[in-house]
């Protein structure tokens, strides 16, 4: 049986790191590509990383790369390719330059990888799997966005270090877009079973879902040279699995929703049925009014950001 072939176009921080934790969990074989002007790089860090197998005991192939040929008929491709946040700026200020950058890429996965589901980590996220949904013309099944698993993982985080306890008994979901926005969902989040609200005040509660929405930006803070990058990569790499194993995983993904949560032909934060055909499922939850108020504010902000992004692209 042929492994799985998953390419990370971008070979920076978060797609060198999501690169090596899908090989250390040999999830396929791999291919990392950056643009022609970061020459040898990919190459050296594929290279470092396969050095590191014998060691760390994984079979997977990393192959470096500046050539889409190489990626040609990847089962998923992961689009990392952008520019990073820096300090002071907003994910919302990376639009007009990723958006060009992940519409170059959409087209070469489009023409080399027509049959792989695409999973779009680029900043502003829900913006960037709209646009590579629209160039690619895939169907929005396999294009997917990560952020919820990244998004809930820092909320899960946050609750185990607030309340003393494992993180493996944390269980939450976060909705919506992923920035200031996203919606907590207090009566789904529980910790070895207990209700949330049960264990936390109203108030401690939102001070922790405050710091999970700006989760990323405590992150660039302080790193000052860049943005975060072993969360979001693990968070993508566990998208991978659901994906190559057929997993059926029940995980938050940017999806495409159109009559579903009445979004009406966008992409945002949901959880989903993540599979080898990409999105088997959009769940749909009745939500409760609280929950349904926030989940429309962050809707609006998303549909903004769409709008911003469609006009500098028709101007540019
Ligand atoms: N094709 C392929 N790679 C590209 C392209 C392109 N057209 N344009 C830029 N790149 C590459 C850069 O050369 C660089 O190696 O993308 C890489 C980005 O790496 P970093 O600058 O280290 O950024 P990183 O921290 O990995 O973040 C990448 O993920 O989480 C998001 O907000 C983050 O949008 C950002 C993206």
């Amino acid at each position: 049986m042929r492994r799985a072939k998953i390419s990370v176009i971008g070979a920076g921080n978060v797609g060198a790191t999501t690169a090596h934790w899908c090989a250390s969990n040999e999830l396929g074989d791999i291919v990392l590509l950056d643009i022609p002007a970061a020459e040898d790089m990919p190459k050296g860090k594929a290279l470092d990383l396969m050095q590191s197998s014998p060691i760390m005991g994984f079979d997977s192939s990393i192959q470096g790369t500046t050539d889409y040929a190489d990626t040609a008929n990847s089962d998923v491709v992961v689009i990392t390719a952008g520019i990073a946040r820096k300090p002071g700026m907003s994910r919302d200020d990376l639009l007009s330059t990723n958006a060009k950058i992940v519409s170059s890429v959409a087209e070469q996965v489009a023409a080399t990888s027509p049959d792989s589901v695409i999973i779009v980590v680029s900043n502003p996220l829900d913006a960037m799997v709209q646009q590579v949904q629209k160039v690619c013309g895939f169907p929005h099944r396999r294009v997917i966005g990560q952020a919820g698993v990244l998004d809930t993982a820092r909320y899960r985080t946050f609750l185990a270090m607030e309340l003393g306890v494992s993180v493996e008994d944390v269980s939450a979901l976060l909705m919506g877009g992923h920035g200031d926005t996203m919606v907590p969902m207090p009566s789904c989040t529980s910790i070895g079973g207990v209700p949330v609200t049960r264990l936390l005040s109203k108030e401690r509660l939102e001070e922790i879902v405050d710091r999970a929405r700006k989760g990323g930006a405590e992150i660039v803070g302080l790193l000052k040279t860049g943005s975060a990058y072993y969360a979001p990569a693990a968070a993508t790499a566990q998208m991978v699995e659901a994906i190559v194993k057929d997993k059926r995983r029940m995980i938050p993904c940017a999806a495409y929703c159109d009559s579903e949560y009445g979004v009406g032909g966008y992409y945002v934060g949901v959880p989903v049925v993540l599979g080898g055909n990409g999105v088997e499922k959009v769940v749909e939850l009745e939500l409760e009014p609280q929950e349904k108020a926030d989940f429309k504010n962050s809707v609006d902000a998303v549909q903004e950001l769409v709008a911003t992004m469609d006009q500098l692209m028709a101007s540019s």
